[in-house]
């Protein structure tokens, strides 16, 4: 498959509910073990904050939604922002986030997430940007192997606990 890459204007960001559904189901499906903390949110409900969260930071100057179309068609979509994170390595004084990746599941495994990446990363390069963060959530092996494929190393490891009890 051969996707165009654009960027999505902010008055376009519903056309992602539906691929946002599809994440959340494939999170809910692989992390089942996180419901012991709590149960998943609706789709409905998760949109709207993520939708909120999105408006938000498309305020910032540096982030964009990446899209992959085929005709009118939406593949996948990808979420990057830019933070100020000094730290103790010498990979610049900001890094690139990477908020959200996901592709539709009829179009997996054709290359659109590659694509996506390939796109994120120029832009951040454009930015002299040198390296992204992305947290994949503990269980989703398959997107574990797919960035570790792209060149990704592990980074920091993240728990989760509950507070009572
Ligand atoms: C992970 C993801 C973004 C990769 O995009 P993609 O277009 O499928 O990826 P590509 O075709 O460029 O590369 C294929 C790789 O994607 C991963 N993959 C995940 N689910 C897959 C599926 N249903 N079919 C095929 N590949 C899949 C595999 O790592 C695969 O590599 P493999 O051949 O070693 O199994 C996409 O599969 C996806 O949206 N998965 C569900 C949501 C998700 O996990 N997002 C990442 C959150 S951090």
């Amino acid at each position: 498959m051969n996707p165009v890459i654009d960027v999505l204007a902010s008055s376009e960001v519903d056309c992602l509910e539906r691929l946002w559904g599809q994440l959340l189901a494939h999170h809910s499906r692989e992390a089942a073990h996180l419901t012991a903390l709590g149960a998943v949110r609706s789709p409905e409900e998760s949109w709207r904050l993520r939708r909120g969260q999105y408006l938000e930071w498309l305020q910032e100057p540096l982030a964009a939604i990446l899209v992959a179309r085929d005709g009118n068609h939406l593949l996948g979509y990808a979420v990057v922002r830019i933070l100020d994170a000094p730290g103790a390595w010498q990979w610049g004084d900001q890094v690139g986030v990477l908020e959200t990746l996901v592709v539709d599941q009829e179009a997996r495994g054709a290359g659109v997430g590659q694509a996506l990446v390939k796109a994120v990363r120029e832009r951040l390069a454009g930015s002299g940007v040198q390296v992204m963060k992305i947290s994949v959530i503990a269980g989703n092996d398959d997107a574990l192997r797919f960035y570790r494929r792209e060149g990704a190393v592990d980074f920091v490891k993240t728990l989760i606990m509950p507070v009572l009890g």
